[in-house]
């Protein structure tokens, strides 16, 4: 039987890719509602949302871009609003903008920083105090296989995931006593659009030879939120067929 007390979940830039598999195996599979959250591809959103109802799934498309202060409350809130408690937050949303350190322009540097680390830090920050009153909270955050692993034209990108998993074991720690989980996936080469135009010979280097699916990455984050990952916290699970094995 689940432990979960009533509340929804919140996938940050669910509007393709890794997000949006993420909140419709969580919505379709697990039963929560879902906020799909989306930056600019409201039609995006929508899909998502229309695709999961039409599985008998409960979602709404939510607004706002999570590199901007003051976001967070503005999305969490809305959510909290319609739906309650957000019990579970999976920080997805992510960008690139790859270039040679000595390339790298300071907007280059920036964007990816507000985007794949900063925003997972406010939203956090946010999310974790009602986790923490209800006992009961699921944090994971989508990092990458580069951070712990160098990728040359990534550096800003590796410093983002590297952060990311770093914050995502101290919160763990500090909130392990109140029932609340906070782990991290790392992906290696998911077949999105943020990979599109990427060489075949990055394939050659994956032990698995194939590119992994939105849906290998989704199925990792279901099981940290599930209640068989209860006493699962402070980890990374790497998903990337073997690439860094
Ligand atoms: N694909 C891979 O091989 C791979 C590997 C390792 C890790 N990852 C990580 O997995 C996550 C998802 O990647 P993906 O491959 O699915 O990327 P994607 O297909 O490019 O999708 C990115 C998603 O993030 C959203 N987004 C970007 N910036 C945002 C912002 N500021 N606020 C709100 N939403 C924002 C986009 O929304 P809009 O379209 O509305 O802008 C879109 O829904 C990222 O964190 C990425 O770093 C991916």
């Amino acid at each position: 039987m689940s432990s979960r007390p009533e509340g929804c979940a919140l996938v940050t830039g669910a509007s393709r890719g890794i997000g949006a598999a993420i909140a419709t195996t969580l919505a379709v599979d697990d039963g929560w509602t879902v906020g799909v959250n989306f930056r600019s591809d409201e039609a995006g959103a929508q899909r998502v949302v229309e695709g999961i109802e039409e599985a008998g799934g409960r979602a709404a498309p939510v607004a706002g871009d999570v590199a901007q202060r003051g976001s967070d409350e503005k999305v969490l809130a809305e959510l909290e609003e319609r739906f309650g408690p957000v019990l579970v937050l999976v920080n997805n949303a992510g960008m690139r903008a790859d270039g040679l350190t000595v390339q790298l322009d300071d907007d280059a540097w920036d964007q990816v920083l507000a985007t794949n680390l900063s925003a997972a830090f406010r939203l956090t920050r946010r999310a974790v105090r009602t986790m923490v009153r209800a006992r009961f909270g699921r944090i994971v955050n989508v990092a990458s296989v580069v951070g712990p692993k160098a990728n040359a034209g990534q550096a800003n990108y590796a410093a983002s995931k590297a952060g990311l998993i770093g914050f995502t074991r101290t919160v763990a720690v500090e909130v392990a006593r109140r029932g609340v989980t906070v782990n991290a996936v790392a992906p290696g080469l998911i077949e999105t659009d943020l990979t599109e135009g990427l060489g075949p010979e990055l394939l050659d280097a994956v032990p698995a030879r194939r590119a992994g699916t939105p849906e290998d990455v989704a199925a990792c984050v279901r099981f940290l939120i599930s209640d068989h990952a209860s006493y699962v916290t402070g980890t990374t699970l790497t998903v990337d067929g073997g690439l860094s094995a």
